[in-house]
Order: C-alpha cells, then sequence, then structure tokens
C-alpha cells in the first residue's frame, strides 16, 4: 500500500510537470520546508555561523520579490524562453547565497553558469555584503557563449563572465579565490581536474563546494588529500518528480587554522 502511494504521489508530480514545465536540463525545484531547516543547520555547522542567521538569510533570498519578478522577466525576455519555466525556482541555490553571507568572500568562482540561475543569487548576495561594508566579485566561467542571460542590470555589476574552457580559465584567475563552486562539466575527471587547478589559487579558508556529489566521489577524495572536512547535503524537492541533487562542501578545519 506504501509502495503504491509513493508510486502515485511520483506519477501525480511527473505528469504535471509534464504539462506546466519547459525544463529538459538542469531542472529547478524548491526545496521542502524542512529540507530547508535542515540546510540552516547544516550551514551553521560547517561554517560556525548561528542557524538564525542561516535562517534569515535563506528566507531573505526566498523573499526577495524584486530579485524574483526580475529573475522571471528575463526569464520571458529570453529568445531561450522556450527552455525555461517563468516560475523561478532556487533549490540548492539558496545554499550558495546564505554561504556567500556568512563567509563574506572577496571572490567567488562559480563554474557552469547555464542561464545564470546560480551566478544571480550569488551576485545577490555579493550586493548585500557590499552593503554591509564587505566587497566581493563572482568570476563565472563558461564554455557556451549563450550561457549567463539572467545576470542583467545591478547584478552585472557583481559578475566577470569568463568564457571558455573551465580547464583553461581557471589557471587564469589572478585574484584568490575564497569560494569555488564547480557545476560545469559533470565528468568525475573535469570535476576532478577543476579542484587540481584551482588548489593553488584558494585562499587559506576557501571552501569548496560541488553539485556533482551525488555522482562522483571526487571532492571527498580531494578534500581528504588537501585536509579538508568533508560533507554532503542531500536536497529534497518539493513537488517535483525529481530524487533530488545535493552539494558537497569541504572546508579547512577552522581550529586547526589559527
Ligand atoms: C549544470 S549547468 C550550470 C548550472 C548553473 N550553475 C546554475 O546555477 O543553474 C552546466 C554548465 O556548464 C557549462 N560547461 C560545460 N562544459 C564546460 C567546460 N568545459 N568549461 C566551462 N563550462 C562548461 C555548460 O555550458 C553549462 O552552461
Amino acid at each position: 500500500m506504501s509502495v503504491l502511494r509513493h508510486d502515485a504521489q511520483v506519477l501525480k508530480t511527473s505528469v504535471q510537470w509534464l504539462f506546466n514545465s519547459r525544463e529538459h536540463h538542469n531542472y529547478t525545484y524548491d526545496l521542502t520546508a524542512r529540507n530547508r531547516e535542515h540546510l540552516a543547520w547544516f550551514l551553521s555547522s560547517v561554517t560556525d555561523a548561528p542557524v538564525s542567521d542561516f535562517r534569515r538569510w535563506l528566507d531573505e533570498v526566498e523573499y526577495d520579490d524584486t530579485l524574483r519578478a526580475s529573475l522571471s522577466k528575463g526569464v520571458a525576455a529570453s529568445n531561450r524562453r522556450g527552455l525555461a519555466d517563468k516560475t523561478v525556482r532556487y533549490g540548492r541555490r539558496i545554499g550558495w547565497y546564505a554561504c556567500v553571507r556568512a563567509l563574506k568572500p572577496k571572490h567567488v568562482v562559480e563554474t557552469g553558469i547555464d542561464k545564470g540561475l546560480g551566478s544571480c543569487l550569488i551576485a545577490s548576495a555579493l550586493r548585500r555584503n557590499v552593503e554591509e561594508g564587505h566587497p566581493g566579485r563572482l568570476s563565472a566561467l563558461d564554455i557556451n557563449p549563450d550561457a549567463g542571460y539572467l545576470i542583467q542590470g545591478e547584478l552585472r555589476d557583481f559578475v566577470d563572465v569568463i568564457l571558455g574552457d573551465s580547464l583553461k580559465t581557471i589557471p587564469a584567475l589572478t585574484v584568490p579565490v575564497d569560494l569555488f563552486i564547480h557545476d560545469s562539466w559533470h565528468s568525475s575527471e573535469h570535476e576532478a581536474a577543476e579542484f587540481e587547478l584551482v588548489e593553488n589559487k584558494l585562499s587559506k579558508k576557501a571552501m569548496l563546494l560541488t553539485d556533482n556529489a551525488a555522482e562522483t566521489d571526487v571532492l571527498i577524495q580531494h578534500a581528504e588529500r588537501t585536509g579538508r572536512r568533508f560533507l554532503y547535503f542531500q536536497e529534497l524537492p518539493d513537488r517535483h518528480w525529481h530524487p533530488g541533487d545535493g552539494t558537497g562542501m569541504a572546508w579547512v578545519n577552522r581550529s586547526e587554522n589559527h
């Protein structure tokens, strides 16, 4: 009976998605309320910042109506609108946003831009940080010249879009990297090469994130080799057929850093 109930629920969300969504890759969804609360605790444990701050930052981005409206408008205005939903759903990217709010990085690198949803959330967090006296910029790397069409208006001021294969553009970075997010070509080899190449560009307390940790052990192995800690956060999508991706995080233990 439980199996039938579960399968019927998946079938229902799948059919709704088939009729309502235009996405055929890089699927977007919201997280369930409990999953968001778990995310707040997860990030609080990783960064040593109070969970109440993370709840506030997760709310800050979820309920930023101006950001949501401008992203929705950006989708509607794009000539690729046939491939994206007008309803904006952030999923794990709210975790990226909260990380930027917590860590106040001077330089964030995101490999893989696609529409630019993650880039816009990171840029929005950088904009809030600068208002509080903590400037920072995002280097957003993609091989596709059409990537990043959502990065518009004021947010554009916080982002340097760098085109080319990330295995070529990472070695050319000149500013130390405080937060690195792998979300480009998701083969183990490419992911491993990105982490290898960025290693000597990282600042001392840099945080490494991967969007690929449900599929590979690359960041686990890299963390072990470089003396970092590692944890994985599993997403639980709200009313979506997708089983959920997740975020792997590697960081230097703060007490070993003093
Ligand atoms: C999963 S999407 C990125 C999603 C994005 N971070 C977001 O928040 O929605 C993957 C992107 O990686 C880019 N990509 C694929 N191979 C790449 C490479 N070798 N170097 C840089 N970018 C690459 C693709 O063009 C695509 O835009």
